[in-house]
């Protein structure tokens, strides 16, 4: 029997539809996006993660001569984040990803080890972590889980 899957999303029009919040994580994943260390892909990448403390955590993609060596901007950030507080819940993760010098692009959605890394923190928090994807023009996907870009997810139930 064949059987179909719905995930659901938001499709963000522009920056100025952000609420204060979106906008400041917006505007912070682009200007972390700056720092990425990316000199074999060029593919630079910003991410923000907002804590329920109110803090806000930033991070870039960053690469290595052997390549499988680097790590993304996602992970770069929820990784720190979780190392430095392991008890404060990750509320909402914005990205940004685009070629170094581009000044138009379209939204990068997370790469499959950064939704499986995300999701650990998810169901660590018992909490959705709202997930934003954006270009840098402003257009904005969002989801209000990792779950709805990683159907048939891999958790530690299964274990
Ligand atoms: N990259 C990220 O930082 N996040 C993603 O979700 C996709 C890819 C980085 C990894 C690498 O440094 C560059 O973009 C090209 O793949």
């Amino acid at each position: 029997m064949e059987k179909e899957l719905k995930i659901s999303f938001e499709a963000i029009r522009n920056y100025d539809s952000l609420d204060d919040t979106e906008k400041k994580l917006f505007d912070e994943a682009k200007k972390i996006r700056e720092n990425a260390y990316a000199p074999y892909s060029h593919f630079h990448v910003g991410c923000a993660v907002l804590l329920e403390n109110g803090e806000i955590i930033t991070g870039s993609n960053q690469e290595n001569a052997a390549y499988p060596s680097g790590l993304c901007a996602e992970r770069t950030t929820i990784f720190w984040t979780a190392a430095n507080f392991p008890n404060v819940k990750m509320k909402k993760l914005f990205v940004i990803g685009a070629p170094k010098d581009a000044l138009s692009s379209t939204p990068i959605p997370p790469c499959g080890s950064c939704r499986q890394s995300i999701l650990e923190y998810e169901a660590k928090q018992q909490e959705g972590i709202e997930i934003y994807f954006a270009s840098l023009d402003g257009e904005i996907f969002k989801t209000k889980s990792i779950r709805d870009l990683l159907p048939f997810s891999f958790d530690s139930s299964y274990l």
